[in-house]
């Protein structure tokens, strides 16, 4: 039997998640932003972050102020979201994509990609290099897509800070780059600018995998390290959306710790290259 400390720590905790259901519940009626379907444990220690950062002791002191300043929402929205992100991540994901998945893709005389939680940019202009290093990118169409408007402006500008580069060139290297980083970015003040041209295919849009529908016929969508931040509720809606928007025999990527397995979609798709999480639409 648990002792008179422990269940008393329980008791705090099951009360906590009570405050936080709450809380997201108040959020989503106020911004129709829609965390309630949120990983719990990431959800805990993101709001916990935020309260230290805006002074505020209590989440029912939190939940007065936010619902009454939207500024504040919007800076609370950089801890609800998580933005961790780097160019060719994972590279041997990218090389997978580059060779195997390519040259299927080669095959369409047009292409749709979808990069779905793109966050700051870096996994889209990862691959808007390699599909014009593959020929590929003049007919293709990339939708970067995010909840987070300031990332998405980020990821918009191309822009990335001039510390970052070296690991984004080794990064570049190991995914079968055929150039060098260089070519592709000038250096300004601001940071490493990457080229323009590369973001002509490029349609970046607010979407949200929580509550908006599918809106286009895709070949690919590489959708990394977002799944893990849903319950498995919200990863099903999620795959959902990616097996309607994608063409029969489409393909998809996730991150390196998601999985298919277990999920209500699990039998609409197989693996394409099992090791890097890539997988393919059953027809
Ligand atoms: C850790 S980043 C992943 C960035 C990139 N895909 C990568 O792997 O480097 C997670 C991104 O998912 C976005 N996100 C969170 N909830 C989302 C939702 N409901 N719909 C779309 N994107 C969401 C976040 O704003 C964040 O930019």
């Amino acid at each position: 039997m648990p002792s008179v400390v422990c269940r008393k720590i329980m008791e705090d905790e099951r009360l906590l998640d009570i405050e936080l259901r709450v809380l997201l519940e108040a959020i989503y009626l106020r911004y129709h932003y829609d965390f309630r379907s949120y990983a719990m444990s990431s959800i805990r220690r993101r709001v916990a972050q935020a309260m230290v950062r805006f002074k505020v002791d209590k989440i029912s002191d939190f939940q007065h102020d936010l619902l009454r300043d939207p500024v504040l929402f919007s800076e609370m929205l950089q801890y609800l979201t998580v933005q961790v992100s780097e160019m060719f991540r994972d590279p041997s994901y990218f090389k997978a994509i580059n060779t195997q998945v390519f040259p299927v893709l080669a095959t369409y005389p047009s292409l749709k990609i979808w990069v779905a939680g793109c966050s700051s940019g870096e996994e889209v202009w990862s691959l808007a290099i390699l599909l014009k290093e593959a020929g590929l990118l003049e007919r293709t169409i990339i939708y970067a897509t995010d909840i987070n408007a300031e990332a998405l402006r980020k990821a918009e500008s191309g822009t990335f800070d001039v510390d970052r580069i070296s690991q984004f060139s080794r990064n570049y290297l190991a995914a079968g780059g055929r150039h060098s980083l260089s070519d592709y970015y000038t250096s300004a003040y601001q940071g490493a600018v990457f080229d323009r041209a590369l973001k002509r295919q490029i349609v970046f849009a607010d979407h949200s995998l929580a509550t908006d529908a599918v809106f286009s016929e895709v070949h690919f969508v590489s959708c990394r390290n977002v799944l893990i931040y849903f319950n498995k509720q919200l990863q099903d809606r999620a795959v959902g959306l990616f097996h309607e928007s994608l063409v029969p025999l489409g393909f998809l990527g996730l991150g390196s710790k998601e999985a298919l397995q277990f999920g209500a979609h699990q039998n609409d798709f197989e693996p394409f290259v099992k090791e890097q999480k890539v997988f393919r639409k059953v027809a």
